[in-house]
This record gives C-alpha cells, structure tokens and sequence, in this order.
C-alpha cells in the first residue's frame, strides 16, 4: 500500500500537461473491440484503469502493446465474450463493454458490477436500453448474460442522462441494422469523444452533446488513430490545488470550455484566470471568498467529479457554502478526513455546509475514493505542516504521474511504499 508524504505551506508555480481523459479513453477501449483493425490510442493516460481495461481486453483475447505513449489494440483474435468477475469489480466502468463484445460475439457476460465508494452506481438503465437494441438479458448467479440474434436499431428515451447507459448503447448500435436513436443522452464531452472515435472508425453517429444521439447501424468498423481529449478533472483537480495553495501555475494542452462551471466559481472565489487557446492560467495570492453554494449537476452542469476539490477548497475560504451532491449517494467519504485537519464542515443527506476556516493543519487521513483522495492531497499541500495521505491507490486509477506534476509545481510530496 502506498502513501504520500506531504509538508505543507509551499505556494504553486510553473507549468503542467494535462493528461488524455481517462473517462474518454476507458468507453474507447471498449469499442476496439468493434474492429479486427489496430487501434492506436495516441498519448493513453499512464492510469491504473486504463491498465485494468488492457488487461480485460486481453482476457478477451485482444492484443495490447503500449509503444512509447500510445496504446496500440488488436483485436482480431478477440475469441472469449465472458469479462473476468475480479476484474469486473476492479473497474466498473469495464460494465461499458457489455455493448461492444454483443455487437462483437452476440453473446456477453460479466459480473454485476457492484456499487463501489461513491454510490449504488446501478446499471438499470444500460440493460433496459440494451434490451430496446433486442438483447436477451439474464442474471445468473451474479452474472449479467446476454444474447442476441441480431441487434436492430430503436428508439431509446433514458429516465436519466446517464454516461454510461448512454456509451454502452452507443456501442451496441454503431454495427446494429437501422437507426437508433437517444433521447435525454448524457451529453458529456467525453461522449463527443466517443463520437468521434467511432466515426473515425467508420461509425455513422451524430448529435453527442446535445441530448438526442442519432446512429445509422454499419456493416463494418476499421482501426484508426486517434487522440483523447484532454481530462477536464485533471485539469480542474490542480487548478484548485493552486488555488488553494496560491501561486501562480499554467496548465497545457486543456480544454477551458469543457470546465466553465468550474472556471466561473473559481472566478467568483476570487481567482485571476487567463485563457489563452490550450492553455490556462491561474493566479492567486490571497485568501478566497466562499461561493454561497454549489450544485452538481451532469454536463454542463457542475461537475461531480470535480465536488470533493471544490470542498476542500471552500473549507479554507472567507465565509460559509453549501455543496450539494445530485448524483451520488455517498460521495462525502472524504469529509471526516478534512474534519481531522481542522476543517468545519457538516454533512446531511447530500449536502455539505461548511465554514471557511483559516486554514488546513496537517495530519495523517485516508483515501477512500479518487476524487476524495485528490481533494486530501491538495488539502494537504495548503496545509500547515506535515501530512500522509494512505491508500493513494486510489488516486493512482485516475491520475497518472501525479506527484510528479505536483512536485513540478514546487509541492513537497513523496510517494512512500509501505
Ligand atoms: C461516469 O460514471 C464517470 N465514469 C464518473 O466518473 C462520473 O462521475 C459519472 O459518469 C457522472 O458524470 C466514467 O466515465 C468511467 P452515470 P457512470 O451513469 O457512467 C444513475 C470518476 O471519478 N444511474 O452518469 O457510472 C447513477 O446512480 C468517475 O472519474 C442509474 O440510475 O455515471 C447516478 O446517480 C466516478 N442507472 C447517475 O445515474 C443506470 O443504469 C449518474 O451515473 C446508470 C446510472
């Protein structure tokens, strides 16, 4: 188990890349599945999940070789349709390639991903949405199963915009006959990736991002190479850690668009922030003033992934917020961890109400999710004196080289390996 050590106090400078999306990359790794063609995936984020997809991908009988920093997949040999269950409850989101290994073998089965720290995370509506396409659903022992004749096109109406729900229908349309067509579709930027990469492939899909998703089922998809874009909650997570602990830092190769809810609450706090292309900057030297209130919402709402950074960052604000988390049920893990370094701060239901506090004092805390565990590190960095954060495996599936960038930066952090 690895921890971190962290002393405190030092402000942010300099200069950052952000990494690819891992939440746009684990959905395309899923649907090189659809091809017998090479896929490369240039720049693939150095990230545990995308690891553990590789390996369910091998499982499957795909090849994957990383060359420098692009992730080259094969799949003509894929020839298994059964996802391993430890795996399947090692990453989640590998429920994703329920679409794309039906489309592949007519036939899939994996473990029902379980809820995991943040919530129940049901997969309600993938199944229903699934069955719309004529896939044949049976739980055994576990197990979701699923069989089909033949996919065909339809009209699917999501009860909730969902990511997931609405990628794993993408994937099991692109090669269904007919159209299919989804109404109230998550309309993440990540799902305008997916988008992307699949037409690069050969996919007819349109209207990602606008809530109704349209797909003209083709006969056949060919490889391609193809660049994620860039992960906005990375680049949201240090953006508030500089915030937190003042300086000055630029981030590269970002998208500002795809984080103008954050970047506008940032502002409200008192940040000084400059967009230039690909690049932002952000400048603080003060202590900030709390926003009133902060709602997560899905895109373009507030970003939820992006709600334990923006605690912790109001917990050291002048003045009082509440935060309230919309879509999971338990995503305030992280709060006892931030009540131990001096923050005031109240969970009921989903809201947090919190009292700005002068500032962090060090002390040792737990990671007990990924975003939650990112939140304790920058805490930590603003904090006064020395701080470990435990169990950063956590961190580590969403953030690759992260206390490198982070001591890039000017951060005193050490990864520790107990
Ligand atoms: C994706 O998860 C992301 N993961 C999550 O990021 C992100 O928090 C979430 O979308 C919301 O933006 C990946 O893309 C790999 P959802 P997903 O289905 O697809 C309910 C991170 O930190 N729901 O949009 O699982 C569900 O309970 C991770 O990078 C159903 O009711 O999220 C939740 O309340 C964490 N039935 C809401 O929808 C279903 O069948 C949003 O979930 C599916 C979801």
């Amino acid at each position: 188990m690895d921890k971190y050590i962290i002393n405190g106090g030092n402000k942010l400078y300099g200069s950052i890349d952000i990494q690819t999306a891992k939440n746009s990359v684990l959905p395309i790794l899923a649907a090189t599945v659809l091809t017998d063609d090479k896929v490369r995936i240039i720049n693939a984020p150095n990230i545990t999940d995308a690891k553990n997809m590789v390996k369910i991908l091998s499982r499957l009988g795909c090849k994957a070789v990383f060359e420098g920093n692009d992730l080259i997949i094969d799949s003509s040999f894929a020839d298994n349709h059964e996802i391993p269950s430890e795996l399947a409850h090692e990453l989640r989101s590998s429920v994703f390639l329920l679409g794309s290994v039906i489309s592949r073998f007519h036939m899939a089965k994996i473990a029902y991903p379980g809820g995991c720290d943040i919530g129940l995370r049901p997969v309600d509506l993938h199944l229903t949405g699934l069955k719309r396409l004529g896939v044949e659903i049976s739980e055994e022992s576990g197990y979701i199963v699923c069989k089909c004749d033949k996919l065909h096109g339809n009209e699917i109406m999501l009860d909730c915009p969902s990511v997931g729900a609405t990628e794993n229908i993408m994937l099991a349309a692109v090669k269904a006959e007919g159209v299919t067509i989804i109404k109230n579709s998550a309309r993440e930027p990540e799902i305008e990736d997916l988008q992307r990469f699949l037409n690069c492939m050969g996919a007819k899909v349109r209207g990602a991002g606008s809530g109704t998703i349209i797909i003209e089922g083709v006969k056949k998809l060919s490889g391609c190479e193809f660049l994620p874009i860039p992960d906005r909650i990375e680049s949201g997570t240090f953006l508030v850690a500089a915030a937190m602990c003042g300086g000055e830092i630029e981030i590269k190769h970002t998208c500002a668009e795809n984080i103008s809810s954050l970047l506008h609450k940032l502002r409200e706090n008192g940040c000084k922030i400059r967009i230039n292309n690909d690049k932002i900057v952000l400048e603080n030297n003060r202590r900030l003033m709390s926003v009133k209130s902060i709602e997560t919402q899905p895109y373009p709402g507030f970003p939820t992934d992006l709600q334990a950074q923006i605690t912790a960052l109001c917990c050291i604000c002048r003045g009082q917020s509440i935060i309230t988390e919309n879509l999971f049920e338990t995503r305030f893990k992280y709060v006892p961890e931030l009540r131990r370094m001096g923050a005031d701060i109240t969970v009921i239901n989903r809201n947090a109400f919190v009292r700005g506090v002068d500032g962090f004092k060090g002390a040792t805390v737990v990671a007990h999710d990924l975003r939650g565990g990112a939140a304790l590190v920058s805490a930590a960095l603003a904090a006064e004196g020395r701080s470990e954060v435990l169990d950063i495996s956590h961190i580590d599936r969403g953030y690759g080289s992260f206390e490198y960038k982070l001591r890039m930066l000017g951060g005193d952090i050490v990864r520790v390996t107990v």
